[in-house]
């Protein structure tokens, strides 16, 4: 079984969770669609897919690739996930339901919310501010859930 784990990355957060998950799961092929948006996944069985929150909302490029690939995502096993930074655990479903469309989120075999990272080295300007402000965090967190990458990986290998 070839799967793809395909993700969206502003400062390589989602990248590593990526990486955890093909680790995870044995082997996989990584593409990140900031190097490779038109990526051609005829030739996998399986796909992973997520992309990081900002401000409630995935970024665009994720939504693009959905809306470009929707009927392919569909004929496959899937598993969702979503990288952010929310502890509240109904504001991180409203966080899945905005990050993938519903016919995404009910065919697949689940849709799990990764954790994340503040790294101040990685922020701009304004990004610094916004979280000092809104979050009150002032300095770098990691708090990537390592259980939710496991859960998912076991998932798409007993999918059929
Ligand atoms: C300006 C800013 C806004 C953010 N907004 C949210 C948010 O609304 N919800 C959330 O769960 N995480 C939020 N986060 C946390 C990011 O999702 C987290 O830093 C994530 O690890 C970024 O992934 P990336 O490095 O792959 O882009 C925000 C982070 C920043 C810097």
């Amino acid at each position: 079984m070839s799967t793809a784990v395909v993700y969206v990355t502003k400062h390589g957060t989602t990248a590593k969770i990526a990486d955890l998950i093909a680790q995870a799961l044995g082997t996989a092929t990584l593409i990140d669609l900031g190097d490779d948006p038109g990526s051609d996944l005829s030739r996998f069985d399986r796909i992973v897919l997520g992309g990081p929150v900002y401000a409630g909302q995935p970024l665009k490029r994720l939504k693009a690739f959905e809306a470009a690939h929707a009927a392919e995502l569909l004929s496959k096993p899937l598993a969702l996930f979503t990288c952010g930074m929310e502890t509240d655990l109904s504001q991180r479903e409203a966080e899945i339901a905005a990050m993938f469309s519903e016919p995404l989120r009910s065919h697949a075999v689940g849709a799990w919310f990764m954790g994340g990272e503040f790294q101040f080295q990685e922020l701009g300007f304004f990004e610094k501010a916004v979280v000092r402000r809104i979050v009150h965090v002032t300095e770098s967190v990691t708090a990537i859930d390592q259980v939710a990458v496991t859960a998912l990986a076991q998932a798409l290998k007993t999918a059929r």
